[in-house]
């Protein structure tokens, strides 16, 4: 089976606009598979470069970072023994950072290296399957990364021998449970025995988070100080890991404040002044780099991919859930007006590539 070319959302410019157009479809090369794209997921970042002209230089380019579909060519190198034509996977696009381009899953087929995709079990669908990809790598890598170079707390992940359950009575905070990124941060913290888990949302997230493994949910419209006096009483004194899902001015100071001494505050978004704050007051400041293919996601990025299978098939970890947006490719668009516009509460947005006119 072959196909000659696709449709993909290729944004022309820096600041430019997106629009479809017909592009050649790539063959794989050797250790390659070309994946049939079935589901594709919004994310923030997607907004902030067309929006902001921020990280990539290299136009036109392609954006959308987490996807789901069939493997539908293989490379002739790849292990027969873990791969096939007609697989189902999930698999993150990315940004590279040292050629500032990106390599974008907002296209029907989409061309990535074996070693960066995982099986995903029959009783998930497409759509649910896309929503995974960067929030267990945004989430996992910064707390269980061992590399050496990583901004990582080094904790043993729950996935491998001894490491469910292993931090049992230890207290987490998550500020922004109910976005992408909080929710998987959350399910990880429950599997490693984490507790209390503490997090910020909106009061209407709650059920939703008590499900997934937040023991006390607190508003997150209450001030900073209130935040702060609330977690604090919960747990008796400050957090030995933050995870700030947010990271905006106002949560990254709260999460700094609630961090303890000797602690880890890993965020989201880049803060070199905090971050240099943190190591002259003895605090860790961890700013993520949620991204499979870079080198020093190596190794956790693998061990991740080989465990996902059995997480997602167990139950362990939970998709986002999903509004799924009509018109294919067209109607991503409109949805990261929503996102840019905080619009959006507790799912994530969602398009079928293959619907696209
Ligand atoms: N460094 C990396 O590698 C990396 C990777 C991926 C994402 N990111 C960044 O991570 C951030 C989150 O991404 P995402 O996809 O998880 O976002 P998202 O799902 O779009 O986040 C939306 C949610 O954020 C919550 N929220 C907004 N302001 C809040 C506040 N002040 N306190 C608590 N909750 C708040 C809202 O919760 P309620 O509905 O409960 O109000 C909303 O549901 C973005 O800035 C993104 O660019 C970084």
């Amino acid at each position: 089976m072959s196909v000659a070319q696709h449709k993909a959302l290729i944004l022309e410019s820096k600041l430019g606009q997106f629009a479809v157009k017909t592009v050649q479809t790539p063959k794989p090369g050797p250790e390659e598979v070309l994946v049939k794209i079935e589901a594709t997921a919004l994310n923030p970042l997607d907004w902030k470069v067309q929006a902001l002209g921020i990280l990539i230089e290299r136009y036109p380019t392609i954006l959308g970072f987490d996807a789901a579909g069939s493997i539908f060519q293989i490379g002739e190198e790849v292990p027969p023994t873990l791969f096939a034509v007609g697989d189902r996977v999930l698999v993150q696009g990315w940004f590279d950072l040292a050629e500032q381009s990106a390599h974008g899953t907002f296209t029907q087929y989409f061309l990535l290296p074996y070693k960066l995709v995982a099986k995903i079990p029959d009783s998930l669908a497409y759509e649910d399957a896309a929503t995974i990809p960067t929030g267990v790598a945004t989430a996992g890598f910064p707390l269980y990364n061992q590399n050496e170079s990583a901004a990582s707390v080094r904790l043993t992940p729950p996935w491998v021998k001894g490491g469910r359950g292993k931090y049992a009575g230890r207290p987490i905070l998550v500020i922004g449970g109910a976005s992408s990124m909080g929710q998987f941060a959350i399910q990880f913290a429950r599997l490693s025995g984490f507790s209390p888990i503490v997090t910020t949302a909106s009061p209407h997230n709650t059920p939703l988070l008590q499900t997934l493994g937040a023991t006390h949910v607190l508003d997150r419209k209450l001030s900073s100080e209130e935040l702060i006096a609330e977690a604090t009483k919960i747990t008796g004194g400050p957090f030995e890991v933050v995870y700030d899902a947010i990271a905006s001015e106002e949560t990254s100071s709260m999460a700094y404040a609630v961090t303890a001494r000797g602690g880890h505050l890993v965020t989201v978004l880049s803060n070199p002044a905090l971050e240099l704050r943190a190591k002259e007051e003895g605090k860790n400041v961890d700013f993520v780099h949620g991204v499979f293919k870079s080198e020093v996601n190596r190794d956790i990025g693998r061990s991740l991919l080989d465990a996902l299978p059995g997480l997602l098939k167990s139950g362990d970890i939970k998709p986002n859930r999903t509004e799924i947006l009509p018109g294919g490719l067209n109607g991503v668009v409109e949805g990261l007006e929503r996102l840019k516009n905080d619009q959006v509460s507790g799912v994530k947005l969602v398009v079928r590539p293959q619907e696209t006119a």
